[in-house]
This record gives structure tokens, C-alpha cells and sequence, in this order.
């Protein structure tokens, strides 16, 4: 099996809602390394490049709002960032967080536990992103963390 390295981020419900130790204990019942960890500064540049591939989606606007914290009441909004490295990483952290929309994650996953959609405006509260795929996870790292920056 490959060894792998995926992106997590703990997104602004999961921020508010201090679920961010709750979601590390989670990930740390695998078998998976945390390799880095970086409080990241989000603003819209970063938010529309990490989303980059959802462009055009009629949820495109909301999800950047959502990113930079603009429903959670964050004039700054400030991100834990983390790299988990391993066998199947990818989808191992998937596994563990949880399908994307979290009424049809499973239970015992971290969106299955603490996501919802809010009422208010249709939008997925699902605490936490992991990449979805190995080429997703090594774009998303660059941006986040820069080449190179990651201790080897
Ligand atoms: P995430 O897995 O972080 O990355 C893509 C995000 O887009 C996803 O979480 C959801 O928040 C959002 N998303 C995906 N599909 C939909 C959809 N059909 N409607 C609204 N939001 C979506």
C-alpha cells in the first residue's frame, strides 16, 4: 500500500463549536502520522483556491464565506491546517471524518457526530475538511503549507 499524505482543516463551525481536540483524538485512533500543523490566515484568495475545483457550483459563494468564517462571526479567521502521513491516508482520514454532506455521514464518523445543515440557509456545517483524493491532497498541501515547507 502507498504511503500517502492528505490535508485536514478544521473549518469555522468546528472552530466555534471547539471541536478541534475532539477531531485530532479522532484522527489519532489511526494509524496515521501528523507530520505538520500550521495555524493558516484565511482570506479569499486562499478560500476560492482551495475550492478552485467548485468554481461555477451555485454553492461556490457561500462555501468562501463559510471558509473565511463570515457565518461563524470571525472578522479574522484563523485555520488550523494539519498533514497526516501514511498506508492510504486519503482515505483512511475520509473514513474517519465522514461523507461531505452529514446527515448521510456515518454516525461514528467526525461529520456523522457534529455536522449538520444549517436551517437557516441550506449550507453543510461539516466541522472539518479532508482531502478527497491523492492529486487533491498535494495541491491542497502546497497551498497551504508552501513547497518545501513540511519537516522531512
Ligand atoms: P468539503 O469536503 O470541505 O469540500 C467541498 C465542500 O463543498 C464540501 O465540504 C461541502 O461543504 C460543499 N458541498 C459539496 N457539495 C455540496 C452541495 N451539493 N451543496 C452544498 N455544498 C456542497
Amino acid at each position: 500500500m502507498a504511503i500517502e499524505r492528505t490535508l485536514v482543516v478544521i473549518k469555522p463551525d468546528g472552530k466555534k463549536r471547539k471541536l478541534t481536540g475532539l477531531a485530532i483524538d479522532r484522527l489519532d485512533q489511526s494509524n496515521l502520522e501528523m507530520v505538520a500543523a500550521k495555524v493558516v490566515k484565511v482570506d479569499r484568495e486562499l478560500a476560492e483556491q482551495h475550492y478552485a475545483a467548485l468554481k461555477g457550483k451555485p454553492f461556490f459563494e457561500n462555501l468562501v464565506k463559510f471558509f473565511l468564517g463570515e457565518f461563524h462571526g470571525f472578522k479574522t479567521c484563523r485555520l488550523l491546517a494539519l498533514i497526516y502521513e501514511g498506508e492510504n491516508a486519503v482515505a483512511e482520514v475520509r473514513r474517519i471524518v465522514g461523507a461531505t454532506n452529514p446527515e448521510e455521514a456515518d454516525p461514528h464518523s467526525i461529520r456523522g457526530s457534529f455536522g449538520k445543515i444549517n436551517p437557516k440557509n441550506g449550507i453543510m456545517e461539516n466541522v472539518i475538511h479532508a482531502s478527497g483524493n491523492t492529486e487533491d491532497a498535494k495541491r491542497e498541501i502546497a497551498l497551504w503549507f508552501g513547497e518545501g515547507n513540511i519537516e522531512s
